[in-house]
């Protein structure tokens, strides 16, 4: 396969710390010495950035789940041909916060649309290119939407600040998250989000190092 780097993704419901944790893990990778590539969906790329700022506006008006899953998959054909294939190719370490599996779980179990279709969608999208070790933060939903409101206001985005994406539609997400971990046992690893920052980085760098082979860090 002419995939030459390794692809690791984190997904998680909303609030569970991702973001804060990539950025953790890509700097620790980068002090072992490793080509290191972060990034982010929606976004990633100045085309998916202005895709971003729609799917996520709120002041966008109704979005169909379609048009939604669309949009998330049209912002990932543009981040996999730009960023993610190229680097993986050179064969550098492809961190990304959020990937297919988020429209699996908010597209699919949370809003309804069927899951083959959204599987169709997204191989296409990704024209094949799937992470090779996906990281679950997994927290309860009370917990995740009270760090969000939290924090930064402009950190509120659509699928936290409308009555179509309840408690029970994010219920859904956190529940298709850990579905889609049980179905592929291999490529994910369920972290306990609901810790301090601390505490979830050792085991996402125990994790991540394990499944690259690198040695334990010191200090
Ligand atoms: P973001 O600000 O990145 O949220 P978080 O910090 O929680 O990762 O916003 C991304 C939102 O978009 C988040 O609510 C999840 C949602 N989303 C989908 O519904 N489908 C997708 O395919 C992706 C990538 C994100």
């Amino acid at each position: 396969m002419e995939q030459a780097g390794r692809f690791i993704t984190l997904e998680g419901p909303d609030g569970s710390g991702k973001s804060t944790q990539a950025a953790l893990l890509a700097e620790a990778l980068r002090s072992c010495g490793v080509d290191v590539v972060l990034t982010r969906e929606p976004g990633g790329t100045p085309l998916g950035e202005r895709v971003r700022a729609v799917l996520l506006d709120r002041g966008g008006g109704v979005h169909t789940p379609r048009a939604d899953a669309l949009l998330f998959n049209a912002a990932r054909a543009q981040h996999v041909d730009e960023v993610i294939g190229p680097a993986l190719r050179r064969g550098a370490v492809v961190v990304c916060d959020r990937f297919a599996d988020s429209t699996m779980a908010y597209q699919g179990y949370g809003s309804g649309l069927p899951l083959d279709r959204l599987q169709a969608i997204g191989a296409f999208a990704t024209g094949g290119i799937r992470p090779d070790l996906t990281i679950l933060l997994d927290l309860s939903v009370r917990a995740g939407l009270a760090r969000r409101v939290a924090g930064a206001p402009e950190g509120i985005t659509r699928f936290e600040a409308t009555e179509a994406f309840d408690t029970a539609y994010h219920e859904r997400v956190r529940a298709g998250f850990l579905e889609l971990a049980r179905r592929e046992p291999l490529r994910w690893r369920v972290i306990d989000a609901d810790r301090p920052p601390g505490a979830i980085a050792a085991d996402v760098w125990a994790a991540v190092s394990g499944f690259l082979g690198l040695a334990p860090r010191r200090g």
